[in-house]
């Protein structure tokens, strides 16, 4: 079992401390950075943590062959799996207004260029609205290694060739739904493009562990990056990184 400081991640999430530079912050190139240990990082500064997604290595995947097929853009996001008022959960980020979410607003912004369906990943779990009891629950959820039950199911993937999934990071890896995500469905032949939100620790080696779990799927290694604190003050900057990104996959 991973030894994780709780505290210490709160405190550094709830100041915000591990934000990257901003105005390089959706910067995707090769950013398949190396996995930390979660108490090394945590337990470290700020700097360790925009070290290690600066630090980054191309190990999975390329760019050829996307920006063709069709496109499905998968997605969790916590506002959609949590009975709490999102308005009034520190968990949960409003963007222009609307609480739903980063992750879901880079889906959308990755919709608006590909022109994709959009799936949200939803489960029977309802995730706590405090932070403080989020960010506990996800350590639970990780050290036991579960696979919280999907109750939202993709019918049709034998139509989609290209698939964008995106997540929260957290706790230096995908949320533990993601790997259900993985479990139900077999993406051999198909296009995997990861992206997340963060705040600080990149995608944190997480599409090297997808094309673990998908090892005849084409995982697409620059997936899209960016920090909670970019995404939530510059909301058009981050849509048009999107654009920039996905016009170099071929979009
Ligand atoms: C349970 C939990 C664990 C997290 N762990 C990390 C982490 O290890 N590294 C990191 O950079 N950010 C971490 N974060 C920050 C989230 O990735 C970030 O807040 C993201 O914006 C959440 O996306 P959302 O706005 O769509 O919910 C964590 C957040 C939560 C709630």
């Amino acid at each position: 079992m991973k030894t994780k400081t709780i505290f210490a991640l709160t405190a550094a999430l709830m100041l915000g401390l591990t934000a990257c530079g901003a105005a390089n912050d959706s910067d995707n190139a090769n950013d398949s950075s190396t996995q930390t240990e979660p108490n090394q990082a945590v337990e470290g500064s700020v700097q360790d943590l925009q070290d290690n997604g600066e630090n980054s290595t191309e190990s999975v995947g390329n760019a050829e062959n996307t920006g063709t097929g069709k496109v499905l853009i998968a997605y969790f996001a916590v506002a959609e799996n949590s009975d709490v008022d999102a308005i009034s959960s520190a968990s949960v980020t409003e963007v222009s207004g609307e609480a739903k979410g980063l992750v879901r607003t880079v889906a959308e912004d990755i919709q608006a260029v590909t022109g994709g369906d959009l799936f949200s990943i939803e489960t029977s779990v309802d995730y706590p609205g405090d932070i403080n009891d989020l960010i506990e629950y996800a350590s639970v959820e990780q050290d036991n290694d579960e696979r919280p039950e999907l109750t939202s199911h993709i019918e049709n993937l034998d139509e989609y060739d290209t698939i964008f999934v995106g997540y929260p990071l957290w706790w230096y890896d995908l949320p533990q739904v993601m790997y259900s995500f993985f479990d139900e469905y077999d993406f051999s032949g198909k296009t995997i493009i990861p992206f997340d939100v963060h705040r600080g620790s990149r995608l944190s080696g997480t599409p090297d562990t997808i094309q673990e779990l998908e090892l005849d799927a084409t995982v697409i290694s620059d997936g899209f990056t960016v920090s909670h604190e970019t995404a939530a003050a510059a909301v058009s900057d981050v849509a048009a990184d999107v654009e920039e990104w996905l016009h170099g996959l071929g979009y």
